[in-house]
Formats: structure tokens, sequence, C-alpha cells
């Protein structure tokens, strides 16, 4: 008898041509509609399946896997990957795997255009004149702050902090300053023009700060009220990486009291719920998570969670190499254990 087919769970509706070459190789089940999970709702897609391809939205650790014992792979449709408790499923000798590269410049583009919107004031101005106020335009009406020969910092110098760092330095004539736990090698820093700080003299010296560090116990409200209050009263914060990061309370204490100038905020700790101490706000442009939210960048992304998983799951040309895993050798390490216990 025929080896039966590897089953995998699609979690949500992505691209349906994309997805459709799951199915050349697995028996597939896939979501048909956008659907919020309970931890017990994934426990219970997970229970028979040998993969999983899911979104951000999916939070999988040591319960929703407990009775997985088939599980050999998650892809995750994200370059980050904090909805995954990556030691749990390591543990399990489960390989996850992300969506690096194919995301960058789309997310650093909205990292750009977050920091123009909060700085030239652009939502608040559109809601000014749609509320039908241009007749009580006056020269000094809403006043924001130049981009073009400011100081930019760049919290997290990855791929997509760098990828702003270009655009600040070659498109816009920007100082460009950032904090990194490992600065860039040299001919990296001269090539983007860019200055290692400490975290507290980015703080000082930034003029738009932009935050793309990735999120963990370790940076979880690395941006509080201390931090804050080292910021320039006239300066922008811009957050595309995790909600968590920045504590959201003492971000708008501090925008409502005038201690910062302005924020951009694409992430969220609550997302899809926002605060209504943020909501309440004039001088914070507000988007929803829609970093790498263009066409091409989207499908890129399923198309590489694809392949990740085909191979993961050794299939396709590149089967037991997938593009890009994220916990391979704590994985070889589970299995090699198991495999020397036998
Ligand atoms: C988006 O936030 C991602 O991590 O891909």
């Amino acid at each position: 008898m025929a080896e039966p087919r590897p089953r995998v769970w699609v979690s949500q509706p992505l691209f349906d041509d994309i997805v459709a070459r799951l199915a050349a190789h697995f028996e597939v089940r896939a979501a048909s509609a956008v659907a919020a999970y309970a931890p017990a709702d994934i426990a219970r897609a997970l229970a028979d399946a040998d993969g999983a391809l899911v979104t951000l939205n999916e939070r999988i650790g040591a319960d929703e896997i407990a009775g997985a014992s088939r599980l050999r792979a998650i892809a995750n449709v994200g370059v980050g990957y904090n909805n995954l408790d990556i030691d749990a499923l390591s543990a399990a000798g489960v390989l996850a795997t992300n969506t690096p590269d194919v995301l960058t410049e789309t997310t650093a583009d909205l990292g750009f255009a977050l920091l123009m919107a909060a700085a030239r004031r652009i939502g608040e101005s559109e809601r000014w004149l749609r509320a039908g106020r241009w007749r009580q335009w006056s020269f000094s009406t809403l006043l924001g702050a130049d981009i073009h020969g400011s100081t930019l910092g760049i919290l997290g110098m990855g791929r997509i902090g760098q990828a702003i760092a270009r655009r600040g330095a070659h498109g816009f004539g920007m100082r460009v300053v950032y904090h990194n736990r490992r600065p860039l090698p040299g001919e990296a820093e001269a090539a983007l023009g860019a200055t290692w700080l400490e975290f507290e003299r980015l703080l000082a010296e930034a003029d738009h700060l932009v935050l793309v560090l990735p999120y963990s116990a370790a940076t979880h409200h690395i941006v509080d009220a201390a931090a804050l209050a080292r910021m320039k009263p006239t300066a922008t914060l811009v957050n595309i990486a995790r909600g968590g990061i920045v504590d959201e309370l003492a971000l708008a204490e501090a925008l409502a009291a005038g201690r910062l100038a302005a924020a951009g905020l694409d992430v969220f700790e609550g997302e899809p719920a926002v605060r209504p101490e943020l909501l309440a706000l004039d001088n914070v442009v507000l988007t929803p998570h829609i970093g790498s939210a263009s066409l091409a960048t989207r499908r890129a992304m399923v198309a590489l969670a694809v392949d990740n998983l085909i191979a993961a799951l050794g299939a396709g040309p590149h089967a037991g190499r997938p593009p890009s895993p994220v916990n391979a050798d704590a994985v070889a390490e589970t299995l090699g254990t198991r495999d020397r216990k036998r």
C-alpha cells in the first residue's frame, strides 16, 4: 500500500494559486475564511498534522503542540516569529521557518512613510482638511519637523534597519545613527553612512527614531517612560517592529504632554486592539500592521513559506533544506538525542 501523504494545515486564506503547490506533495486542509483561533482550536488543527503554514496571528507554544505527535514543521508567513515558542518547538523536534529578505524593502518603505507622515503631520492635516477647517488657516498651521538633513536614529540594524538607513542617508541626506547589540563591520557602516551609538545617546540624538528590532523578553518595553524622557521633545518615534517593544501608555502620555512631538505606529502590543489613549491623540499616525503589505511582497512571502514547508517535510527539489529555517541546529540536537536514546 502506498504511504499516506503528509498532512498540512494552512491556518488562513492566503493566495490560492501559490498555496496550491502544497497539494502536489501533501494532503492539504486550508482555512476557507479568515479565522481568529483560540489555543484549543490550534491544538485541534495541529493534532493530526505533519506540517502547518501559519501567520503571525497564530500563537503556537508547548500547549498547542502537546498532542501533535506527527508535527515536524511550522512555516511562519512573516519574518518575525515571536508568535512561535521556538524553545518548545525545538524541544519537540519541530522545525520553524520564517520569510526574511523578501519583505525587507517593502517594510522599510512603510517605515519611511510613517516617519514622514508623523513628522509632517499628514494624518492630522488630512483630518483637518476633511473637517472643513481650511478657512481657519494661518501661516503657522500644521507646522511639522524636517526630515531632510535631520538625524535619523535606528534601533536594531538588521536587514530592514539597513534598508531604512539607505533611504535616510542616500535619499534624504540624513545623518544616520544606530544602536544594535553588535555594531556593523566598518565597511558596512561606511557604505550606509551610519554610526553606532550607545542606546542612551541614540535616544538623545535622534530627530526621528525608528524601531526595527526583534521582540523578545529582553526587548519588552525597552522604549519605556525613562527612554522616552531622554528623547528630544521635537522628536518622532516610529515603530514597525512589534508593539511590545514600546510602553504604549508611557508613549501616549509623552505625546499628550508634548514631551514627544509625534509617533507613527504600525504595530501594537494588544493588536488588533489599539489603546484608546493612542486613538485619542492627533499626533500619532496609526496603521494596522501593514509593513509588508504590498501585493508583490505578500505573494513572495507566501511563496517562500510554501517552499519552506515543502522542503522541511522532505519533499520537492530542496528536500530537507528549507531556504529559511529558524531553529535547525536545536531541532537537529533534539532529534540526535532521541536517536541516541533508541
Ligand atoms: C511582520 O511583522 C513580519 O514579521 O513579517
